[in-house]
């Protein structure tokens, strides 16, 4: 039993070792620079104030930034330049530092896991390379040679048997233990958590924060509780981070549940994992970890910006936050459905029946409020209609944007 568990204490203390020593050396992320402006909206970008230093995040003071930022012809620019600050936040490099082995934790619920993780690791490293030597040194010892007899098995060992059940049993019921006791945490949230609403579909993620903020990227304070209540418009999809050890379904018509405790300000990546169709692979929104008081300065601003927002701009914004984007793109390329750009404004467009329609007002509004009503050749009917989802406001806002797209 001793010379079981020493050398898995050895290694488990080598593992954990390592592990408090990258977390301790852990530097913050150096402030990207921001990336170059593109797309038809460029020359909107030339005449807008000069934006904050992306870096400011790591100090967060809130003169660095203001809430007029986010807002004016700055956000029809393609780079982070005259973003809002959280959107800067969440456009940055995602942080990718590692462990040992996984990426490193953020939640201070996922030690638990981490350790159960390497605890096996390090008992199936143990039983892998002992059982391994001892399989290669009974072959040569009794390999069969002129001159050696075959001795006669053993058919019964009362105390090998029992050892080799003892010993095992007791492993097992030690891994029982940890690894129950680490579930039940991980599946029960505490009472006095942040709740946020997980809302999914094919193919985008929309984050509703208490003051009815909503977002495609997750935010969240430090060091607090948060409690996500999740549900689906479709079919399954699963929220995973991996930084913080928690994975859960989406299932439509009905809400899971999933929390974790934040330990480090930054911006992390999200995935969808479970396999939902063509860009499953596009629901990766970013998770950004905000310094105190970043979060209730993130909900104030947003709440601010979602009104009185130029036409084109909301458009724009929603192009983003209603998951247009998975599908159609503004800069002329085909994806799941026709480019947004619309160098054919005003003029007559072929429909796949062989009639032909003005490319107006009227046919947007047609298009995203009873999309199959008409199909454009090469794109199969596929939209799901945004009837009773979007305000008038909004819809007038997607008009103007698509409108916006004609040069
Ligand atoms: Cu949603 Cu995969």
């Amino acid at each position: 039993m001793k010379r079981i568990l020493l050398p898995m204490f050895v290694a488990l203390c080598v593992a954990s070792a390592a592990h408090a020593q990258q977390a301790g050396s852990a530097a913050p992320a150096a402030p990207p620079a921001p990336p170059p402006v593109t797309g038809q909206n460029a020359g909107a970008a030339s005449d807008t104030p000069k934006p904050s230093p992306a870096g400011s995040t790591s100090a967060q003071s809130p003169g660095a930034a203001p809430t007029a930022q986010g807002s004016a012809a700055g956000s029809a620019a393609g780079g982070t330049a005259g973003m809002a600050w959280y959107d800067q936040l969440a456009a940055r490099p995602k942080d990718t530092s590692t462990n040992f082995w996984l990426p490193k934790a953020v939640n201070a619920e996922a030690d638990d896991s981490d350790m159960m993780f390497y605890a096996i690791l390090a008992l199936n490293i143990l039983f892998f390379v002992g059982i391994t030597f001892a399989v290669i040194y009974f072959t040569w010892k009794y390999r069969a040679r002129p001159g050696h007899k075959a001795e006669p098995s053993p058919a019964h060992n009362d105390a090998l048997e029992i050892t080799w059940t003892v010993i095992p049993t007791i492993i097992v019921v030690f891994l029982f233990y940890f690894g129950w006791r680490a579930y039940i945490r991980v599946v029960t949230p505490p009472n006095k958590a942040v709740e946020i609403n997980v809302l999914a579909w094919r193919w985008a993620w929309e984050f509703k924060h208490a003051n009815g903020v909503t977002d495609n990227n997750l935010h969240v304070p430090v060091n607090t509780p948060v409690r996500l209540v999740m549900t689906s418009k479709d079919v399954l999809h699963s929220f995973y981070i991996p930084v913080m050890r928690v994975k859960q379904d989406l299932v439509p018509r009905r809400y899971t549940y999933a929390w974790f405790f934040a330990t480090k300000p930054g911006t992390y990546q999200m995935y969808c994992a479970e396999y939902c169709g063509t860009n499953h692979s596009q629901m990766k929104p970013a998770v950004v970890v905000h310094e105190p008081g970043g979060y209730e300065r993130y909900l104030n601003d947003k709440a601010a910006e979602s009104t009185n927002m130029p036409p084109v701009e909301l458009g724009k914004m929603l192009y983003e936050k209603k998951g247009c984007n998975a599908c159609h793109t503004v800069d002329g390329t085909a994806r799941v459905g026709p480019t947004w750009k619309q160098p054919d404004w005003g003029k007559q467009i072929t429909m796949s029946d062989g009639k032909t329609v003005t490319m107006d007002e009227n046919y947007v509004r047609e298009s995203i409020l009873s999309p199959l009503a008409k199909a454009r050749p090469g794109f199969p009917p596929s939209m799901p209609s945004f009837e009773g989802q979007l305000k008038e406001k909004e819809i007038q806002g997607l008009i103007a944007y698509i409108k916006s797209l004609k040069q």
